[in-house]
């Protein structure tokens, strides 16, 4: 395929609950492209294995991969999601148990092989915003776009906190979820790196749409006729 050809590839990449999937859903929506959030897929296949009734200690890559194959990607508005044999595992795969077992299973190395399969199946055929830890790095070192979204610990906390209990959450209840993060982070450390070629954006004091504006901005500066 020549470079003009090509598919589009916007890479967005940063630590959990960095606003990451919700950023890339917009700039999806504002681009015309679809949307993949891969640590969607690494918390459906962790949802699938936990589905099998053994427990998570005794989980082997060919297991949680057997448990994978009744997963497949459906749309959803901008974006395509897990789903398993056909409906969409939405509520399941952001449990506290997904969360916890999930940082295990995305270290297995056959577990990351299946999901970058999937995620650049669907690059060849579309334009894609991706989002995850490695987009840039490992699945996409060729992508037109490269951002590294980072956020102060207690800023994502907080967000994160007001997205799942809309209201505003106390000062001891951020703590002990900034506290669930930093552990996250230190968890995922290993997949987790900045493309030497992405842009740093810290969104500790930026509005969601001005992080999209900027992302935009850049897509289609880089994209030209492709965008
Ligand atoms: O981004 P999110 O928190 O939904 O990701 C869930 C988990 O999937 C992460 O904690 C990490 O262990 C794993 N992950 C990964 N590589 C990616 C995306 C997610 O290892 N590209």
């Amino acid at each position: 395929m020549s470079s003009s050809e090509r598919r589009g590839i916007v890479a967005i990449d940063g630590p959990a609950a960095s606003g990451k999937s919700s950023t890339a859903e917009w700039v999806a929506r504002e681009l015309g492209f679809t949307h993949v959030d891969s640590g969607s897929l690494y918390r459906a296949v962790t949802a699938a294995a936990l589905r099998t009734g053994v427990p998570a200690a005794e989980w082997t890559p060919a297991l949680v991969l057997g448990a994978a194959d009744d997963i497949t990607l459906v749309p959803d508005g901008h974006s395509l999601v897990p789903a398993f044999e056909g409906a969409p595992m939405t509520d399941e795969i952001r449990g506290a148990i997904v969360n916890a077992a999930v940082p295990r299973v995305a270290r297995m190395s056959a577990v990351r092989a299946w999901v970058n399969d999937r995620i650049r199946e669907v690059a060849r055929a579309r334009n894609v915003v991706v989002d995850g830890r490695d987009m840039g790095t490992a699945v996409f070192p060729e992508a037109d776009v490269k951002v590294y979204l980072v956020a102060d610990p207690w800023e994502r906390a907080k967000r994160r906190l007001v997205q799942h209990l809309r209201r505003l959450p106390t000062e001891a209840e951020i703590a002990a979820e900034t506290d669930r993060l930093v552990h996250r982070d230190a968890a995922d450390a290993t997949q987790s790196v900045q493309a030497r070629d992405a842009l740093l954006i810290d969104t500790t004091h930026l509005l969601q749409e001005e992080q999209v504006a900027r992302i935009v901005a850049l897509a289609r500066a880089a994209l030209g006729g492709r965008g």
